[in-house]
Order: C-alpha cells, then sequence, then structure tokens
C-alpha cells in the first residue's frame, strides 16, 4: 500500500555513479522505504552510459526545450529494483571526466547543471510527469540538489495546500556549491531574496544554502552531525543558518546495505558470521598474500578516499609504535596527490608491514574488510561515515574519532564499557597523530587478550546497522510534512 510519493534529488546513486557515501545512501533509501510505504524515484543527471542502463522499457516522461542552454528530457527505468529518472541534457551531462571535475578541474558550468537538476525537480514536483505521478515530498542531497527546495518556494510551492514540501539532506557541508552573484538571473533565481537571510553567502551564492533556507525539513546522517554543524569548526560558514532552523533539524543516521555487506554471503570473500568468527582466518591470508604482508599482531586497514577530512596525515605519525608492536596496515584508496605519496612512503619504510592499494576497488575493499582486525578512520569530520560500519559488520573493530557518525555508532572500549559488555571499538579524541597513536595502543593491548578480543569481535558483528530505525525516522519526516 502506498502511503505518499516521494521525488529523491541526487547526484551520484549505487550502482550507476558513485564518488563517495552519498551514492551508497541515495541508492539505498528506497529500498528501505518501500515496506513502510514510500514510493520514491531517483532524479539523477545522465551522466554518459547512463541511459542505456535504464534498458528497453524506458519511457520519456518530461521534457524542456530550454533547460539552461539545451534542450531536455526525463526518462525513466528502473536499474537494479530502484525507480530511477535520469535527467538526460547532453549540453550540461553528455562530456568526458567525472560528475564534478575532469582532469583535476571543476567543469566551468557546474552551477547551471546542477541548477538544472534542481529546476526539472521543483517541474516535476509541482506539475506532475507525463505518467501521471507527482511526489508529495521531495528529498534533496547536498549542494547538487540544493536549489530543488529554492525553485519549489520561491515558485510558491510552499505556499499552497497540497503543495509538495520538501526535505534537504546534508551529507558534508564541507561542499557548498558557491557561484558567483552575478550568476543570480542566469540560474533563475529572484533577485529580491538576495539578502543574508535568503540566498546571498559572502557575497555570492551557495546552493546548499539556498536549500537550508528554504527546506521545509533539514536532515543530517549522525545525530552528533547534527550538534556539531551549529559550531563554526563543522558549520564552515553555515553554523548560523543551522543554528536558525535548529527546530527543523533532524539528525538521522545512515544504515549500510546489509545485502551487500553480509560476511555470511559474500561472494568476494570466505564466509564467516559471528557465530563462527574463525572464517576470517582465511581471508586475513588471502588479505596478506594481495598486499604483500607479514603481520604478526593486528592487522589494521584504511579504505578511504585520500583528502584532508579523513586525517590521513595523521598516520604516519602514529604508525612506528603500532608496526613496532607487532602491528600492520594495508591501505585502499585515492585522492589527495600529497597524502598517496605519503602512504606510498610508509610501504616503503615498513616493508611487509604496510601496503597500499592506490585507486578504486570494491571486490578489493570487502576481502580488506573480512581479512582485517581493525578498521582506521581518523577523520577531522565525518558525517555519518560507513566504513566503521562495514568494520563492525565483518569484525574489524573500528578505530576511529571522536566525531559525527563515527562517535554515534562504535562503543569506545573503556573499562566501563569492557567491564559492562558493550565495547565495540576504539573512540580517540582529539583527532590528532597522538591521539591516534595512543588509540592504536590501546588496540595492541585489547587484541593481546584473545578471550576478550572474541567477545568484541562477536559483539560488534552483532550490531544492528541495517535501515531499520533510520527509515523509519525518514518515512515519519516525510509522513509529518505531507500531513
Ligand atoms: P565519504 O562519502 O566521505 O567518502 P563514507 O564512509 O560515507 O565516506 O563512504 C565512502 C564509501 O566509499 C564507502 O562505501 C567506502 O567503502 C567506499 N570507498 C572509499 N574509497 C574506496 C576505495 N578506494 N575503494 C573501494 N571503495 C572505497
Ligand atoms: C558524505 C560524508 C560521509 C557520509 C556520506 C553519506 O560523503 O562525508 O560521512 O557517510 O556522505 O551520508
Amino acid at each position: 500500500m502506498s502511503v505518499g510519493r516521494v521525488l529523491s534529488v541526487a547526484s551520484e546513486c549505487v550502482p550507476l555513479i558513485k564518488t563517495g557515501g552519498l551514492a551508497d545512501v541515495v541508492g539505498a533509501l528506497p529500498g528501505a522505504l518501500a515496506p513502510l510505504g514510500w514510493e520514491m524515484r531517483v532524479l539523477l543527471p545522465a551522466y554518459p552510459g547512463l541511459l542505456a542502463r535504464l534498458g528497453e522499457g524506458a519511457a520519456e516522461v518530461w521534457s524542456d526545450g530550454d533547460l539552461f542552454g539545451g534542450p531536455a528530457r526525463v526518462m525513466a527505468g528502473e536499474v537494479a529494483g530502484i525507480a530511477v529518472l535520469m535527467l538526460d541534457a547532453p549540453h550540461l551531462y553528455d562530456r568526458p571526466g567525472g560528475p564534478y571535475s575532469a582532469g583535476g578541474l571543476d567543469h566551468p558550468d557546474n552551477a547551471e547543471r546542477f541548477a538544472a537538476l534542481g529546476w526539472a525537480a521543483a517541474r516535476i514536483a509541482l506539475e506532475g510527469l507525463a505518467d501521471g505521478w507527482r511526489p508529495d515530498v521531495v528529498h534533496a542531497h547536498d549542494w547538487q540538489a540544493g536549489l530543488a527546495p529554492a525553485y519549489l518556494r520561491y515558485a510558491g510551492g510552499g505556499g499552497w495546500a497540497g503543495a509538495p514540501r520538501s526535505v534537504m539532506t546534508i551529507h558534508n557541508i564541507a561542499f557548498q556549491g558557491w557561484a558567483e552573484a552575478a550568476k543570480l538571473g542566469a540560474l533563475r533565481l529572484p533577485y529580491e531574496q538576495f539578502h543574508s537571510d535568503g540566498l546571498e553567502y559572502y557575497g555570492g551564492l551557495s546552493t546548499l544554502k539556498a536549500g537550508l533556507v528554504t527546506a521545509d525539513a533539514i536532515t543530517t546522517v549522525s545525530p552528533t552531525y547534527a550538534e556539531e554543524l551549529m559550531r563554526p569548526a563543522f558549520g564552515m560558514g553555515l553554523q548560523g543558518v543551522i543554528a536558525a532552523r535548529a527546530g527543523q533539524m533532524h539528525g538521522i543516521l545512515n544504515g549500510i546495505d546489509d545485502q551487500v555487506w553480509d560476511p555470511a554471503n559474500d561472494p568476494a570473500i570466505a564466509p564467516f558470521s559471528a557465530g563462527d568468527p574463525a572464517g576470517k582466518i582465511p581471508n586475513r591470508l588471502r588479505l596478506m598474500e594481495e598486499f604483500a604482508l607479514h603481520v604478526p599482531g593486528p592487522l589494521a586497514i584504511v579504505v578511504s578516499r585520500l583528502t584532508d577530512q579523513k586525517g590521513i596525515d595523521l598516520i604516519p605519525d602514529a604508525l612506528e609504535d603500532f608496526i613496532g608492536a607487532g602491528g600492520g596496515l594495508a591501505v585502499l584508496g585515492s585522492g589527495d596527490p600529497a597524502l598517496e605519496g605519503a602512504m606510498r612512503a610508509l610501504e616503503t619504510r615498513y616493508p611487509g608491514r604496510v601496503g597500499v592499494r592506490i585507486g578504486y576497488d570494491e571486490g578489493l575493499s570487502h576481502l580488506m574488510f573480512a581479512g582485517a582486525d581493525a578498521v582506521l578512520v581518523p577523520s577531522r569530520f565525518e558525517p555519518c561515515g560507513l566504513t566503521q560500519m562495514y568494520g563492525l559488520r565483518y569484525g574489524a573493530l573500528p578505530v576511529v574519532a571522536a566525531t559525527g557518525g563515527l562517535a554515534d555508532t562504535v562503543v569506545n572500549a573503556s573499562p566501563a564499557a569492557l567491564w559492562q559488555g558493550a565495547a565495540t571499538g576504539v573512540v580517540f579524541h582529539p583527532a590528532d597523530a597522538l591521539g591516534l597513536q595512543q588509540a592504536l595502543r590501546r588496540l595492541t593491548v585489547l587484541h593481546a587478550d584473545p578471550e576478550g578480543w572474541k567477545a568484541m569481535v562477536r559483539r560488534a558483528m552483532e550490531q544492528p546497522l541495517g535501515w531499520g530505525a533510520s527509515s523509519a525516522a525518514y518515512a515519519a519526516l516525510y509522513a509529518q510534512l505531507k500531513g
């Protein structure tokens, strides 16, 4: 039974296009909400090659003769069980490179490219699609979809009964969709809204701010990040905007896809489960072979974008002690060239103890979680984070900084938590090299007690990490908005 319809608007969606956790979440929400009666369609740009993925049954459901400089249409179809709406606008999306950049440089017309996505979303919400579908709620993700709530509101959508309501979700406030004020008209935004309580942001525009001031509700991806965002160090310029709307802010923790991440049933690994953790051993051996490692003690991994956010630069100074105590590290990631270089240097410095793979490899990442004892996530900020949850599910205990979703998902192995049988990992603060070094020392001590370690691994693997509670929270929010 359908209780309502949601148009999810995003720039990434697994399994079609992914640069980070945003794609995992956008791809998981429709399946998580369907059992609760919410019918979700995902509107996504048709990047090169994506239209073909819709297959034969795809149908045109919307069109526009001039969507920011060229003709556009929306094709509806299904991919991996997800009802997908692809915005086909070749002048904006059919070009080499990634979704946001090519050859290390942002596409120069990103403001128009993602304004187009928001514009199409708002039109669809107001007018419906050719197949009769019209959403009750528009759910916009990050700066790329930030103008969807704005267009909806400025078109009068916020003003009349029965008009679709909007939700703006912040996955990462570090990316704000900045554009110069001179673009206001070209982006079809009203001049009278160019003031500090409206669209104006440090003399220019931010599509994320636009979404935050116009959406009916705001969510972010963990309760702790929702609180952190009101502080300058985390709000990154938008803390005042968030604080002003604290009453509409909801922190809803992400889940993980527990079918894709199920150690008992994962084609990339030798199977194991909470009741049979010994099954991790063959995975550990394969992992060491893959990275040419010989590690007598705890084997840690990093699977991450290599960026400042993730605290990757803290690792070199924190590692010596850990390696000396018998530990080892396997790294899979790509990003900042300086950090890639720093990771490679570790491999040279600790041969047989540190292995590094620069790149993106989904299958290898599964083997790494399956074979590792610990996953390191020393992030300076982390809105939610997914890899610590994969670590819990696969018995690779998370060693995490006390921030955002990391703090909300990992229970630190303090004496009290150990005594109560609640600990699932190591949480450290502050996020600096000494903090990480001490956390690794605690990890080594915990690992040296086989019985205690076994109990922690089992507890970690038994944590509920699926979408259950979170999809119920989204459903409740949609229902409240729909009225
Ligand atoms: P963020 O979105 O900030 O990068 P998340 O932890 O939310 O952080 O999500 C990252 C996602 O990308 C996870 O699914 C993680 O497994 C995946 N990932 C990151 N780097 C790699 C890589 N090099 N190879 C395979 N998967 C990766
Ligand atoms: C962002 C955040 C990450 C979060 C993901 C999905 O990429 O950096 O912490 O897990 O979005 O919400």
